[in-house]
């Protein structure tokens, strides 16, 4: 696996809701080697600990890569203090991402609040041959929609208060587009834990397989300190634990093994 650190200067900030930011840096020759679902573990000044953070876009001719974060402790409040000019200090890319396969095929999307990010690169190349459904507590706390449709994406929004799209889960969507004969071959998901385990079960009725990006508290980020660990199945059925940053943090749905 090909990974390196470097100084990374911020050419474009947003803020997308209340309190999630889109930062695009310049990200030199680690733009070249990231792949989408992989992610950037960043410095935060005065921290030991670097923060995981999804890499949501990859633009291989300009050197840049687009960050989607939301603020939940100190770490990702300073980061949304940087602005334009401030660089940031980034090891990446990390992890394995998702194995997109044939882009030709239909395929679906499903994402969940700050687990949408990393969806976004990865629809890319299917264009509109990929579904995209994407939960959000209100329409307030959508992000993305616009970049999915600009993809060539079909998508739709689910919320939970019905402020926006369809009001219910993001499986109700599935089942829509089930009824409406979309019938995709694979399943990409990234999102709470709940709504993945919702999203395993559809795609194991629906007889597809998928592919779910997992999220874990993590230290050193590449494999060293055992610190992510996950319960994974192997292909004769043993168990075993295997890391979310070395060897995910994206996993065939088969593969894992829900501890509670
Ligand atoms: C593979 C992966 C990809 C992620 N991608 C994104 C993303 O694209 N956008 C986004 O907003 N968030 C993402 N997260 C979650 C993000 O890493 C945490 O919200 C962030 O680390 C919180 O840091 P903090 O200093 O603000 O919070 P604090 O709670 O102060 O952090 C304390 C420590 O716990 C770790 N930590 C806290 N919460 C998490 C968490 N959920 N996952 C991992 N470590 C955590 C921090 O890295 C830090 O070391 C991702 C997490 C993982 C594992
Ligand atoms: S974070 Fe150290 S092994 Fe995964």
């Amino acid at each position: 696996m090909k990974y390196d650190t470097g100084s990374c200067r911020i050419l474009e900030k947003q803020q997308l809701t209340v309190d999630i930011y889109d930062v695009t840096v310049d990200a030199g020759k680690l733009a070249l080697l990231a792949k989408p679902g992989q992610f950037v573990h960043v410095l935060v000044p005065g921290h030991t600990l670097r923060r995981p953070i999804s890499i949501c876009g990859i633009d291989r001719a300009a050197n840049t890569l687009r960050l989607v974060f939301q603020v939940r402790g100190e770490g990702t409040a300073q980061l949304a203090a940087l602005n334009c000019g401030d660089s940031i200090d980034l090891l990446a890319p990390l992890g394995r991402g998702f194995s997109l396969g044939n882009t030709g095929r239909k395929v679906l999307f499903v994402g969940g609040g700050i687990g949408v990010p990393p969806l976004l690169e990865a629809a890319k190349p299917f264009g509109e041959n990929a579904a995209v459904v994407l939960g959000f507590r209100s329409r307030e706390a959508v992000i993305l929609k616009e970049d999915f449709e600009q993809n060539g994406n079909r998508v739709q929004i689910a919320t939970d208060d019905g402020s926006l799209g369809h009001h219910g889960l993001v499986t109700d969507c599935m089942e829509a587009l089930e009824a409406e004969h979309f019938a995709f071959e694979e399943v990409f998901a990234c999102g709470p834990a709940p709504m993945l385990k919702a999203v395993i079960r559809a795609a194991e009725r629906l007889g597809v397989p998928c592919q779910v990006s997992m999220e874990q508290r993590m230290a050193c980020g590449v494999g060293a300190c055992l610190g992510c660990a996950v319960k994974l199945r192997r292909e004769d059925g043993g168990e075993y634990y295997g890391h979310v940053c070395k060897d995910g943090p994206v996993f065939r749905a088969r593969d894992i093994v829900w501890e509670d």
